[in-house]
């Protein structure tokens, strides 16, 4: 695995690897690997001659007021774990080549972004579709993997794909969770050891919604109440429980089709996501 800093010379590596009709596979990350994150390195191992892992704590898609400064850091950890993987080449940039002086060719994430997560983290998916497609223009790859942990920014980045006819097929792989079924991410770590155990209500939750929709109740107002029952007994503040269309992250009056059923909330300051997708 060679451990790459600077856009040119990655993309001229990855130019001259396609040519030689080499299928290449990206794995965009903010570090601090765990084992949701492998699951998408393995995924684009399988699927591709050649992975490509990103490490870049990206600024933009922070609001003022989050955890920026304090995001975990650990790349000597990090390259340990890819290392063992097959993984190709681990960009690794600095800020300032990803935002060169006076960059303005910020993204409009589209209307999906003002959904959910959306509508509390302001510039948030503005943050993360600019990112995502200047990685994408430094990576040429022919499909990228993100996981379901985070649903709305996988099709926030399929519809930004769409968009701009950016040829990379966008996949979308299944959330890792821990034994007790805690949503993995590397923001578990900042949970004390009594609000990680609160924190199993978050997935609970979701068990609870995939529950009542086997025993036949098709109205959300009821599903999300008895969600938001059991999440108020062990959480601090939630930002929503959303019962949407999985294709256009809107509110259903009754359940149809897909469904994404998806949580926010924050046990201690730590802010927690989870969803289910489930076929009615
Ligand atoms: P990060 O939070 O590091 O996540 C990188 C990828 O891993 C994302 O696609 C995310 O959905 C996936 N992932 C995280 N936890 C997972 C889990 N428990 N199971 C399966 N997949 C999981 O998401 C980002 O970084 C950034 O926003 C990024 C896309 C890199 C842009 O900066």
């Amino acid at each position: 695995m060679q451990i790459i800093k600077l856009p040119k010379q990655l993309t001229e590596k990855i130019i001259a690897l396609k040519i030689k009709g080499r299928r290449i596979g990206f794995v965009p990350t903010m570090g601090y690997l765990h084992k949701g994150h492998m699951s998408l390195v393995r995924k684009a191992g399988k699927e591709c001659d050649v992975v490509v892992v990103s490490i870049f704590v990206n600024p933009t898609q922070f609001g003022p007021k989050e955890d920026l400064d304090r995001y975990p850091r650990n790349l000597k950890r990090d390259s340990k774990m890819l290392a063992k993987e097959k993984v190709d080449y681990l960009f690794f940039p600095t800020a300032d080549a990803i935002y060169p002086k006076g960059f303005r060719d910020f993204v409009n994430p589209g209307p999906l972004a003002r959904e959910l997560c959306g509508a509390k983290r302001p510039g948030h998916f503005r943050g993360v579709a600019t990112v995502v497609k200047r990685l994408f223009k430094i990576v040429p790859a022919d499909a990228a993997y993100f996981g379901q942990k985070d649903f709305q920014q996988a099709r926030v980045i399929q519809e930004m794909t769409k968009h701009f006819q950016i040829p990379v097929k966008i996949r979308i792989c299944p959330i890792v969770r821990e034994k007790d079924g805690l949503a993995m991410s590397s923001r578990n770590v900042y949970l004390s050891k009594r609000n990680r155990i609160r924190a199993k209500a978050v997935s609970a939750s979701l068990r609870l919604a995939s529950k009542l929709i086997k025993q036949g109740i098709r109205n959300p107002s009821q599903i999300k109440s008895a969600m938001m029952k059991l999440l108020k007994l062990n959480t601090d503040k939630i930002d929503y429980v959303a019962i949407v269309d999985s294709r256009r992250l809107k509110a259903l009056k009754h359940l149809k089709n897909e469904v994404l059923i998806a949580v926010a909330c924050f046990v201690g300051r730590t802010r927690l996501i989870d969803n289910l997708l489930i076929r009615v």
